[in-house]
């Protein structure tokens, strides 16, 4: 919602960039001396990537990813020249000299990528950087065992190409104990035996914490730079980086029995306290959150009751003293 006096706002969100470097810098530090990149696709998961890829890099970052051609071209001049910048999805066919233009590093993900990557190697008499990716078991991108067999039999499809790092992303890393993690992690050991020279990437957030046999040279982070917690049903030892604030414009009391917001969802069990708060889905809070968020006023929690509306919520805000919350406060 563009509102041009922010005083004038519903809510006010907060991006910690402080905040995702210090994410960076605990998973650095857990790497040791394995590097620590940052994935910085989809707008640095929605946080803005052209003010947090060089916060990044200030703080020592020197790698970093995206998905696709058109990100990385617009977000390459916000990046120091001494940094890395990777493309998940590679080069759609036929514009691979942009990458060359942009000083973009596509991650190669089929044969038909390796062999116009090579090509235009060969046509320029040079070798040219890339990433090759492998397939471990998430049957999404990457070449099959197969396939890098037969590249590994022919090694002139491989000439020209500067083989940065071999890589594979793990299906299930937050879930500690799933079996295909250890699976992945056979069936990529199997990539690294046939390429045995290259440097590999395989973790991304959650796979460094799964430990050391997990990090290999390069790990990817990505959701846990934002504060998403790595490991399910475990304490988050990331720090919270959005905060959204949302203005009060109303409050009332209700008997029990009154029914609040569309479709009258949430009924109160007894005479209660509710705020309206003047943030909805068009602002980008979830409907699927209707009647399942918890809004914090101090370590106070505010149960989100009833449908999320276009501009409004509604919170049950019974447990605060009368005179803490006011209208537009
Ligand atoms: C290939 C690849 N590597 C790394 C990441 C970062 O993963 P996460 O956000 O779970 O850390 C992603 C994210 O989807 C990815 O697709």
């Amino acid at each position: 919602m563009s509102i041009k006096r922010p005083e004038h706002a519903g809510g006010l969100l907060t991006i910690d960039l402080g905040a995702i470097c210090a994410n960076w810098r605990l998973l650095r530090d857990r790497l040791g001396a394995v590097e620590c990149a940052a994935v910085v696709k989809a707008d640095a998961y929605g946080l803005g990537a052209a003010r947090v890829a060089p916060e990044l890099a200030a703080a020592g970052c020197r790698h970093f990813f995206v998905a696709h051609l058109d990100e990385a071209i617009a977000l390459r001049p916000h990046l120091p020249t001494t940094t890395a910048l990777y493309v998940l999805h590679g080069s759609p066919p036929g514009v691979e000299r942009e990458f060359v233009a942009h000083d973009l590093i596509p991650v190669l993900n089929s044969l038909s990528q390796l062999e116009a990557w090579a090509a235009l190697a060969r046509s320029k008499d040079t070798r040219l950087p890339a990433i090759l990716q492998v397939d471990t078991g998430m049957s999404r991108l990457g070449l099959s065992p197969e396939e890098l067999a037969s590249v590994v039999e022919d090694r002139r499809r491989l000439e020209g190409i500067e083989l940065r790092y071999v890589m594979s992303h793990l299906a299930c890393a937050e879930q500690q104990d799933h079996s295909l993690n250890t699976q992945q992690m056979a069936s990529f050991q199997g990539a690294r035996r046939v390429l045995p020279k290259a440097k590999a990437s395989f973790a991304n957030s959650s796979g460094i914490f799964l430990g050391p046999d997990y990090h290999f040279d390069l790990a990817r982070p990505g959701a846990a730079l934002y504060g998403v917690a790595p490991i399910a049903g475990a304490p988050n030892p990331m720090k919270p980086v959005v905060r959204l604030q949302g203005k009060v414009i109303q409050m009332r009391a209700i008997e029990a029995g009154t029914g609040v917001g569309y479709g009258v969802t949430w009924r109160a069990p007894s005479p209660r306290r509710i705020a309206t708060v003047a943030v909805g889905y068009a602002d980008g809070l979830l409907r699927s959150l209707s009647n399942r968020a918890t809004a914090w006023f101090g370590d106070t929690p505010l149960p989100l009751i009833g449908i999320v509306s276009m501009d409004t919520i509604s919170l049950d805000v019974s447990d605060l003293p009368a005179d803490k919350l006011q209208p537009n406060s």
